[in-house]
């Protein structure tokens, strides 16, 4: 028996495919462990998004190498869109590395591993004409939760001038309907309640299925009819492809739940133009509002970006005027990092200074909208979906419809639905009392 340790950066795509790589190796005879120390492997699935994220598997690499000098039999692969960015450039930087696979071709990773083990090293960031979903084993039963993530589409071709993305993942795939459905039904079986489908840009599904061409909302909506399936989410979105069927579906589908994260970047319609997102920021509050019209208790997420180059104080102020707008229950927020090959790279970027303050005071907005979305909640019921116990005595924690953390006194079962009134409301999560089933 052999141990894999595997860390993982970045997005939910990048947690499915670990768990997916250590199903992989797990066929080879390999376990997973939480203790780098005592693996015989250690895989790194990294995430090329921003710099910061990048440097990191370096610095982290070097940490692994007093460990690979004291246990020469160790072997170290880095999975992921770093890999696939840099290739062989990684063995070159980090000659202690073993394997080097990008994520078209987990697949292929036991076969490398068998090499590294006979001494060779190998780099794969092929896109390969199979597809690795066809090769990789099914989840052990062992591995599944309440909750589990699917991916149904991978790459991008939307090419916005920051991202790495469309060159790390490449071009937009789906996979067929039947596969899908087929993968989501063993979930099931096994015990998963809830399913949140995962794309780089998941609205943009559209795969071949029973009857010709299934969009998003068809897959949702035949997902919707698998008994024991109580939940389905998905993500990430791209605004241009949130189509009239899939927001009709969320007015129509109860166990499509009401989050959404739809990312927008800037406000500034000057902004949205040079980031070639391909909307106005009077497009996606129309479509929010179309959205909120089917269910007006949407909690509405989001992705934003300053300090992308040209970006004045009135364009971040459009920015902000957009937030107050909607009104986020939740919203992640990033620095503009330059990255290689992207066409935004070689625009002057706006001053460190200014993009810090900017971020600080968007995050401020974001934190206060976010909290009062959160202790809105005290007094209302929930639907907590139970996943596993807190850290109190006979104490739950779950998520709400809204994906708010719940803790709850309760002696409900990990995959249990519970009705929950909701008590209190602390940083990051919310207290209730379980109310009659
Ligand atoms: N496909 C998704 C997002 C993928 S990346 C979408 O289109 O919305 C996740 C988030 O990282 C992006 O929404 C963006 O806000 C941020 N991001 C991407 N590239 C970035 C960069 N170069 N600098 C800073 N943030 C970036
Ligand atoms: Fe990146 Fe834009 Fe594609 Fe999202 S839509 S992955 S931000 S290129
Ligand atoms: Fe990062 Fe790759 Fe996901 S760059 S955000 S791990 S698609």
């Amino acid at each position: 028996m052999k141990r894999l340790f595997i860390r993982t950066y970045g997005c939910q795509m990048n947690v499915y495919d670990s768990e997916r790589m250590a199903e992989a190796m797990g066929a080879e005879g390999y376990v997973t462990t939480e203790v780098a120390e005592e693996a015989d492997m250690v895989l790194l699935n990294t995430c090329h998004i921003r710099e910061k994220a990048a440097e990191k598997v370096y610095s982290d690499l070097g940490r692994l190498r007093p460990l690979k000098a004291a246990k020469p039999d160790l072997k170290i692969g880095v999975a992921g869109c770093v890999a696939q960015a840099e290739g062989a450039e990684i063995l070159k930087r980090m000659p202690l590395v073993d394997l080097v696979v990008g994520p078209q071709s987990y697949h292929r990773l036991p076969a490398m591993a068998k090499a590294a083990d006979e001494g060779r090293k190998s780099v794969d960031t092929d896109f390969p004409e199979e597809d690795k979903f066809d090769y990789l084993p099914e989840r052990p039963k062992s591995a599944i939760r309440p909750t589990a993530f699917l991916t149904v589409q991978e790459g991008c071709d939307k090419f916005c001038a920051f991202c790495v993305v469309p060159y790390t993942r490449g071009a937009e795939v789906s996979r067929p309907a039947d596969r899908i459905m087929r993968e989501a039904q063993g979930l099931v079986e096994k015990g998963v309640r809830e399913i949140t489908l995962l794309g780089q840009n998941v609205n943009a599904y559209h795969g071949t299925g029973e009857g010709g061409d299934w969009s998003l909302a068809r897959l949702v909506r035949a997902l919707a009819k698998i008994d024991g399936l109580e939940r389905i989410r998905y993500t990430t979105s791209h605004p241009n492809d949130m189509e009239d069927d899939l927001i009709a579906a969320h007015g129509e589908e109860p166990k499509l739940m009401p989050y959404l994260h739809l990312p927008v970047q800037s406000g500034s319609d000057r902004i949205l133009k040079a980031m070639n997102r391909k909307h106005r920021a009077e497009d996606y509050l129309r479509l929010i509002e179309r959205i909120r019209a089917q269910r007006p208790d949407m909690l509405m997420s989001g992705d934003f970006i300053v300090g992308f180059p040209g970006e004045t104080d009135s364009d971040f102020e459009a920015t902000m005027d957009l937030i107050r707008a909607v009104n986020y229950g939740m919203a992640y927020s990033f620095k503009y990092s330059a990255r290689p090959g992207t066409p935004a790279a070689e625009k002057t970027p706006v001053p460190d200074e200014v993009a810090d303050a900017r971020l600080q005071t968007l995050q401020a907005l974001l934190t206060a909208q976010q909290r009062a979305a959160q202790e809105s909640m005290v007094g209302r019921e929930v639907a907590v979906l139970v996943e596993k116990p807190g850290r109190l005595p006979g104490q739950m924690v779950g998520k709400s419809e809204y994906l708010h953390a719940v803790h709850v006194l309760s002696d409900a079962a990990p995959g249990d639905i519970v009705r929950v009134r909701i008590d209190a409301s602390s940083t990051n999560s919310l207290a209730g009392t379980v109310v009659a089933a």
